[in-house]
């Protein structure tokens, strides 16, 4: 009886979780980041322990999920590669976040990786590197 009760009020408490969790679900499998020529694969399940809005910024102080390269948004147009705030920048840039707060693919690798010169190859790495294999 008891462990029916235990079983009954996890269940309960799954639902109520999923609940309050986000506006939107976290994409279960790999998500691609293809607006360029090399495209990367990024994985929601090795990122779990940031805030969702660490990298997903709100836009007009509304929650926003929509793709880093829509219209209006993040230029992945050659001509704008080197201009702040294009696609190619928010991924790259290593200083971004010590204002804003929003990190950027390599400035928060660069932090994770450390002196580790393993881990800075395969995070902040171009070739060979766990974003570009
Ligand atoms: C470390 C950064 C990071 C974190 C943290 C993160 N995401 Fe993402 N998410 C991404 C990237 C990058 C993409 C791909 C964007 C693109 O393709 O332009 C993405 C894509 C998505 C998409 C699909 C958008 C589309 O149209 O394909 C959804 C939905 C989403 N994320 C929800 C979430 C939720 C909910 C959370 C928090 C639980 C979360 N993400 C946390 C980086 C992150
Ligand atoms: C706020 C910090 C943070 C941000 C922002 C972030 N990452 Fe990561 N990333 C991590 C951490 C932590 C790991 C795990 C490192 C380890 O365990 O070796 C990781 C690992 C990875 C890996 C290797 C594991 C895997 O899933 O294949 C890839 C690829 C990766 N990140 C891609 C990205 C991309 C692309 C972006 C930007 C869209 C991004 N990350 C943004 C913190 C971050």
């Amino acid at each position: 009886m008891k462990r029916v009760m235990v079983l009954a009020l996890a269940a309960v408490l799954c639902v109520a979780f999923s609940m309050v969790a986000y506006a939107v679900d976290v994409p279960t499998g790999p998500v691609k980041m293809d607006a360029t020529k090399k495209p990367v694969i990024f994985n929601h399940d090795t990122h779990k322990d940031y805030k969702c809005g660490e990298c997903h910024h709100p836009v007009d102080g509304k929650e926003n999920y929509q793709k880093c390269a829509t219209a209006g948004c993040h230029s992945a147009a050659k001509a704008d590669k080197k201009k702040a705030g294009s696609y190619y920048k928010i991924v790259h840039n290593k200083k971004a976040g010590k204002k804003s707060g929003i990190a950027t693919c390599i400035s928060c690798h660069k932090k994770v990786a450390g002196k580790d010169k393993a881990q800075k190859k395969a995070l902040t790495g171009c070739k060979k590197s766990k974003c570009h294999p």
